[in-house]
């Protein structure tokens, strides 16, 4: 691998070969989403728990302070919304001149396997690896699933998971599903798990993110179950103990309600 990217993907990708991403990219279709009006102000006290955070050039340019540490993966597709005709009409959107002038450790693009704009997404993406091994940016497919989040299945995730690989993904974002160990077996490339809307309890989130681990993806790209919780710090810090210090989801429980009642 060249130094160039190897470089980027250690910046993201922690020593401990896992890795913690928060997504606040969410606004691209859907608009201001619950707890993310002000995303710049929202990932304030997450940011130093977070390996990497993940957003459209819009949200960087106008809520992120340019002296951030922390890398960044920038979300370069769109074009759909949640009112439009249909999610999966979405392709690249941002150019490489943009990519490289917004210093981005990596960028990110859905793709929709199965969907109606299968071929679009995945021509889209393919392009994107092109234009981005050519400067040494890792690429982050996201396996979407639209509003049908029934599709979220072992085979159905794996099959999308091993396609964006063969494409030349460098990281594949997927949702976590049972039996996910199938999902990641046949992913040649490092797999983070999204997390999908909020569920409704912080433990079956730690119990998800945990045995994900177990099933060997390396990390997270979770934002809803985080930022949208009412303790989100409390949320970030018990995951990074979990995907960073081996933290069961009952020790991760127990660092989780220590923070929330300013124990820890
Ligand atoms: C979709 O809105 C984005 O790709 C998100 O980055 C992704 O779904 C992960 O966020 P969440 O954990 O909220 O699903």
């Amino acid at each position: 691998m060249d130094w160039g990217i190897q470089n980027r993907l250690n910046r993201l990708i922690q020593k401990d070969g896992k890795a913690l991403f928060l997504p606040i990219d969410h606004g691209y279709f859907q608009g201001p989403t619950s707890k993310l009006e002000k995303p710049g102000e929202t990932i304030k006290p997450l940011v130093p728990y977070a390996d990497a955070i993940m957003m459209t050039r819009g949200v960087l340019r106008n809520c992120i302070d340019p002296a951030i540490e922390k890398p960044i993966i920038l979300r370069v597709s769109g074009g759909n919304s949640v009112v439009g005709d249909d999610l999966s009409n979405e392709e690249q959107l941002t150019s490489i001149t943009e990519i490289l002038r917004l210093n981005a450790s990596a960028v990110s693009m859905s793709i929709y396997v199965g969907g109606k704009y299968e071929h679009q997404t995945l021509k889209s993406f393919s392009r994107l690896v092109d234009q981005c091994e050519d400067y040494g940016i890792p690429t982050m497919a996201v396996t979407a699933v639209g509003r049908e989040l029934e599709k979220r299945t072992a085979r159905y995730l794996g099959l999308c998971s091993r396609i964006a690989a063969e494409l030349g993904a460098r990281v594949v974002k997927t949702y976590y599903c049972e039996d996910f160990a199938k999902v990641v077996d046949g992913c040649p490339v490092p797999v983070v798990i999204a997390g999908g809307p909020k569920v409704d309890t912080a433990l079956e989130v730690f119990e998800f993110v945990y045995d994900g681990m177990q099933c060997g993806a390396i990390g997270v790209n979770l934002g809803r179950n985080i930022w949208q919780h009412q303790y989100p710090v409390a949320m970030i810090r018990a995951i990074r103990g979990v995907i960073h210090e081996n933290l069961t989801p009952k020790e991760a429980q127990g660092l989780f309600d220590q923070v929330k009642a300013g124990k820890a």
